[in-house]
């Protein structure tokens, strides 16, 4: 009985390997060695449908590798640095890039403040997916992301291959912490808390729609402290590490969560797969709003359909109003940004 079982056992995990290299999708983590990069290595290696994880820093990603590599899954996990076109045989071939390269906030500073350092690391990694993997998923960790995808948009339209269903900004992280704040404060189970969140991330472009939760009534107060809980709760961990860096663990499980969201999508074909990310939107073309979040369907080829706002309440038709002239001006930063050097 024992012998059957195990028999069943190992037939069972071939057939699924079997299965699984033949769909599953190479991915790249650039900054794999950071606070972020590292946990969400390690959440991306229990994923099944990736067949290879590659990553990237600028020190210590043989270790990581290294480490990753024993955990029993299918994954194969390789290390590259600088040296050695390591950029290059970390992206050819990669499917989805996700990059958490970049530095992380210290208290007191806004996400703006990081524009200097992080755009240009943004900039020469997104040249390099240009060249190496083309037609990759990127997905941008790196902050300011109101900023950081427009750079990534447009180094890509340089060298001709921009595809706007394949650079996303993740912002899954704010609808993770809108659902554990909200579930909190109504004693309910986070798991079936959906919060619709929208706009850009960082502070006030950060719009929370709480109208469009059915059942949910909150009353003055507690509207106004949840938004405003959800606009700056990356500031309670900034604060809380005392100059240690920002979210890093929750971080990785909102990025896990969005890419392996987007692997369902593409490479297990899953149908239906809704996230919301900052993407190039017609959402607010009238107000000349380029790149907005709202709940995106994902399919085989990255963006599949963006929704809607929906109807709005007024206080979110006024958190709309507030945001709308900081996510221009972040738009306006990395486009000059990317622009300037030519
Ligand atoms: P960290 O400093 O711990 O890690 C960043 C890593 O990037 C380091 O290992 C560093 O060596 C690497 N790096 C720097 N330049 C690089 C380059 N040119 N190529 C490859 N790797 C490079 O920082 P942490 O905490 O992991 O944060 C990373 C970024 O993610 C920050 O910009 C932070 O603001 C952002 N972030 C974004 C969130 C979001 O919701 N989208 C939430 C939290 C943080």
């Amino acid at each position: 009985m024992l012998f059957a079982t195990r028999t069943l056992a190992a037939a069972s995990a071939r057939a699924f390997s079997t299965s699984a290299a033949q769909n599953a999708a190479k991915v790249a983590v650039l900054g794999a060695a950071g606070g972020i990069g590292q946990p969400l290595s390690l959440l991306l290696k229990a994923n099944p449908a990736i067949s290879h994880l590659s990553l990237y820093d600028l020190f210590n990603t043989p270790g990581v590798a290294a480490d990753l590599s024993h955990i029993n899954t299918p994954a194969k996990v390789t290390g590259f640095l600088p040296d050695n076109e390591g950029l290059k045989q970390t992206l050819e071939g990669a499917q989805i890039v996700v990059i958490p390269a970049g530095v992380p906030r210290k208290p007191g500073m806004s996400r703006d403040d990081l524009f200097n350092t992080n755009a240009g690391i943004v900039r020469d990694l997104a040249t390099a997916c240009a060249q190496y993997c083309p037609k990759a998923h990127v997905l941008v960790i790196a902050n300011p992301v109101n900023s950081t995808v427009p750079i990534v948009a447009e180094v890509f339209k340089k060298h001709n291959v921009f595809d706007p269903r394949r650079v996303f900004g993740v912002t899954t992280l704010d609808v993770v912490r809108a659902s554990r704040f909200v579930s909190e404060n109504q004693d309910t189970n986070p798991a079936d808390t959906n919060i619709t969140v929208v706009g850009g991330h960082s502070g006030v472009t950060i719009i929370p729609l709480f109208s469009q939760t059915p059942g949910l009534k909150l009353n003055e107060s507690d509207l106004k402290a949840l938004t405003h809980r959800i606009q700056y709760g990356g500031d309670e961990v900034v604060k809380a590490k005392n100059g240690g860096g920002s979210a890093t663990l929750s971080m990785a499980y909102a990025g896990a969560r969005f890419t392996n969201s987007l692997l369902d999508a593409t490479v297990n074909g899953k149908k239906g797969i809704i996230e919301p990310t900052y993407v190039k939107s017609d959402v607010l073309a009238k107000e000349g709003v380029e790149y907005f979040s709202t709940k995106v369907e994902l399919g085989p080829n990255g963006v599949e359909k963006i929704h809607g706002l929906g109807e709005l309440s007024a206080h979110e038709q006024a958190l709309l109003k507030e945001a709308i002239p900081e996510l221009k001006k972040n738009i306006q930063k990395g486009y000059d940004f990317a622009h300037k050097t030519e």
